[in-house]
């Protein structure tokens, strides 16, 4: 077993209510943290080398120390508690099952800010989890935890719990921000960065449910402590949702730096396939992160162990690589029709783009409309190029990062599936059957040896001409020895 961080207690009967949680050192770190100097906090984190789990990995201590201490602005925490990346169902569980911890980190997180007044922002599908919180919030109230004077110390923290409205795109923590100031939640155009122009224009600092719950461990135990669990830059355990063709779909807390083949294939995580069919592919860091084939997915394009590490997912870039983002792990058997998946994913963000910029706005609608036709049987081999044309044009032009999310995984699955999409133009009658590829899998077969035909033949059309103009440079030695 795995150190725990975060799950240690996920088990004890009633660890979400308040007594339960104190009586297994709930709190403690806000007691150790009152006594602190709010930098000395700053700085443990920055040795623990956490890397914020809401996907982008960037490390925790350096955005905390980036905000505005000059302006004497007020402060601002805020919890992205959005949570809506398909694949991704970690902090739901987190929030469910240990919702005092998100309120201890946030107090010890809010102090090393010297923020007074904070927020965790949740999307507006978990509302039993916001009545959850909610609850919680009102205990630490009851306990002197927040509110005025905090345990005679002097500092003051206010706390709410704000629900979205069920748009994806308010997970972006500009986007979050406006939508936490009552406006469309629009992204905004950085520079300026919300750690100097945040929530109401004051210096914000916006991390994940899961980075700030690993802030009370730090706080109590050290930064060196956590840097030294985890390998390089992938410092303490990380929380991944794994869910697909698994025997055990669920949310896992590993220490960074296991391998993924362990991690797929033992009962203590996945447990392996669900069923005899083999590994076809995983999106290892919920959906917006490229795709990767079986092949590459316990080893790198090196040949060299993969591991469940930000720079070990990331190895070989896009071409042979991934990401570990939001780790949401989504395995695919040999049923799945990549096509299908792509689709889907597209429809996805089409429908969550909030339409400020053209590419995104227009690309991801393209999107959509060219892989539901080649889903569907109706594309044809130019439109596998037009879904690369498109996802490029998309990708680096707009103001946010849902313009790359909606394009790498169309990227991903035409660099490594294209003779899937390839199939669809060819058998259009076939894919209409939604389980086309579980059905007839002979099929499949077949269409790769037909890809394969031509480089085959034209290798030995090659080979052929060698052969003979070695035995004719042959004959030619012979003729000139025997005259
Ligand atoms: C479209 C989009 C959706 C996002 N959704 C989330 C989300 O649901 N939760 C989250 O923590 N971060 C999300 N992010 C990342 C946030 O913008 C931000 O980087 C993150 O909350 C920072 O926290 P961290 O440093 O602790 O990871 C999203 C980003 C984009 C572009
Ligand atoms: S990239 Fe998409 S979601 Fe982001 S701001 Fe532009 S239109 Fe909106």
């Amino acid at each position: 077993m795995g150190k725990k961080i975060l799950l240690e207690h996920v088990n004890v009967p009633n660890i979400h209510t308040y007594e339960v949680y104190r009586s297994k050192g709930g709190y403690d770190s806000v007691e150790k943290a009152l006594k602190m100097a709010p930098n000395d906090i700053v700085e443990e984190v920055k040795k623990s080398g956490l890397r914020g789990r809401g996907g982008a990995g960037f490390p925790t201590g350096m955005k905390w120390s980036f905000i505005d201490k000059k302006s004497g602005r007020p402060r601002h925490l805020v919890c992205n508690a959005d949570e809506s990346e398909p694949g991704t169902f970690k902090d739901r569980y987190l929030m469910e099952k240990l919702p005092h911890l998100l309120v201890e980190g946030m107090i010890t997180s809010s102090i090393a800010l010297e923020a007074h007044l904070s927020y965790i922002y949740i999307r507006g599908e978990y509302m039993w989890v916001y009545r959850i919180l909610e609850r919680a919030i009102n205990e630490a109230y009851a306990n002197g935890w927040l509110g005025k004077n905090i345990k005679g110390s002097g500092y003051d923290l206010d706390l709410h719990v704000t629900c979205g409205a069920g748009a994806y795109i308010c997970g972006e923590e500009t986007a979050l921000i406006e939508s936490l100031e009552g406006k469309r939640g629009n992204p905004r155009i950085k520079p300026p960065f919300p750690a100097v122009v945040g929530l109401y224009g004051n210096p914000t600092v916006v991390n994940n449910v899961e980075t700030i719950m690993d802030i009370p461990w730090i706080v109590m135990n050290g930064g060196d402590e956590f840097a030294k669990i985890g390998i390089g830059k992938s410092t303490g355990t990380k929380l991944i949702s794994a869910s697909g063709n698994i025997k055990n779909p669920g949310v896992y807390e590993i220490e960074l730096g296991i391998t993924v083949e362990e991690f797929v294939m033992s009962d203590e995580w996945c447990g392996g396939m669900q069923t005899d069919r083999p590994l076809k592919a995983c999106v290892p860091g919920g959906s917006s992160v490229p795709i990767l084939p079986a092949n590459l997915l316990f080893k790198t394009a090196k040949d060299e162990t993969r591991l469940m590490t930000y720079e070990s997912m990331a190895d070989g870039g896009f071409a042979t690589g991934s990401m570990i983002g939001s780790g949401g792990f989504i395995v695919y058997d040999d049923r799945q029709c990549i096509v299908r998946n792509t689709w889907n994913f597209s429809r996805f963000y089409h429908h969550e783009s909030c339409g400020q910029c053209s590419p995104c706005r227009e690309g991801t609608g393209w999107l959509e409309k060219v892989t539901w036709r080649l889903e569907h049987g109706y594309g044809n081999m130019e439109d596998i190029d037009l879904l690369w044309d498109i996802q490029r044009k998309i990708e680096g032009n707009t103001i946010c990062p849902l313009g790359d999310a909606a394009a790498w995984p169309v990227a991903a699955a035409i660099r490594h599936f294209r003779h899937e999409f390839e199939y669809h133009v060819r058998y259009p009658e076939k894919v209409k059957d939604r389980k086309h590829f579980e059905a007839e899998p002979w099929e499949k077969v077949k269409h790769l040896m037909e890809l394969l035909y031509l480089p085959i033949l034209l290798d030995l059309v090659v080979l052929a001409q060698f052969c003979i103009m070695l035995f004719l440079n042959y004959k030619q030695k012979l003729c000139l020895f025997m005259f």
